[in-house]
């Protein structure tokens, strides 16, 4: 955990509970706890038990925060919402799209942000950023034209998908891991509750969730163009590294252009190629509309 505010305390699961239930969502429960390595393999470990509905655990801080790519996840305790949430995946979705649940939780994360007042995007495939401003910022000048507000690490087991998000909620700036990152607060989001913005992040979740599985896991009738709505990719001109895989070094360049029914993104290269990913890390080279 790095530099907080508030002092640390556990996010009160009762009121999310409550909260859920308030907006008709009632095959829920919560589990939280004050620290914990990481809620992710907590929320695998239940998983491997077994249950219906969602399972919910948060906590107040995480001492080994796992990030994609095996990287490391650093939360700032009481200002930041560290938490997973698991649910069986029904058997009509098939596996070659799972790759949807990860955009579908990104898209719950910048429904609610923006519901409290920040101007958040989907960058493919696991983050929620916010756009700078057309003058160079700290995150121009790391080469990068967005700042990151939350991250996202789905993982799977047996049958059952793990979504983790962490948020940065009310951390200044300078106490953030580092430059490139900033908070709700930081961008002028407002009633940053952690109990109202979990409890409506599941609530979003579980919305888009029965549409897609509705779909048997096909994200038509809208879902698409719901997601490019949130996305700050789609559209821009990008870099993608390492889409071979994690010890990969291939990188590519182009537009892209959409992401498919697995949840891949369609790069559309110079010479004409689409090609379509579904790892690596992108680098967004230019606002869509610069
Ligand atoms: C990333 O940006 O690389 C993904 C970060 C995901 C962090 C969250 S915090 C809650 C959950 N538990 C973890 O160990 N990681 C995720």
């Amino acid at each position: 955990m790095s530099d907080q505010i508030n002092p640390l305390t556990p996010v009160d699961g009762d009121r999310v509970l409550s909260l859920c239930h308030a907006q008709g969502l009632h095959e829920v429960a919560v589990q939280s706890v004050l620290e914990t390595e990481s809620t992710n393999a907590d929320a695998v470990a239940l998983a491997q038990k077994g249950f219906t509905g969602y399972q919910v655990v948060v906590a107040g801080t995480q001492t080994a925060g796992r990030g994609r790519l095996d990287r490391q996840w650093t939360d700032q305790g009481a200002d930041s919402l560290s938490f997973s949430l698991a649910v069986h995946v029904p058997q009509i979705v098939p596996a070659e799209n799972w790759g949807w649940i990860s955009l579908l939780a990104g898209m719950a994360v910048v429904n609610v942000v923006r519901a409290h007042g920040v101007d958040a995007k989907t960058k493919w495939p696991n983050d929620v950023i916010v756009e700078e401003a057309a003058q160079a910022g700290e995150s121009e000048a790391a080469g990068q034209p967005y700042l990151k507000l939350a991250g996202i690490l789905s993982e799977a087991v047996d049958g059952y998908a793990i979504v983790g998000i962490g948020i940065n909620l009310s951390a200044p700036r300078e106490v953030l891991p580092v430059p490139t990152a900033t908070s709700l607060a930081a961008e002028g989001g407002t009633d940053l509750s952690r109990e109202a913005i979990l409890a409506e992040i599941v609530v979003e979740f579980d919305r888009l969730w029965l549409d897609w599985t509705d779909r048997y896991g096909e994200a038509t009738g809208g879902l698409d163009a719901s997601y490019a709505d949130t996305s700050a990719t789609i559209g821009s001109q990008i870099r993608a590294l390492g889409v071979g895989g994690e010890e990969s070094s291939t990188s590519i360049e182009g537009t892209a252009t959409a992401v498919d029914a697995q949840g891949r993104l369609l790069i559309s290269q110079q010479d004409g190629a689409e090609i379509a990913v579904s790892v690596g890390d992108i680098e967004h080279l230019q606002h869509p509309d610069s």
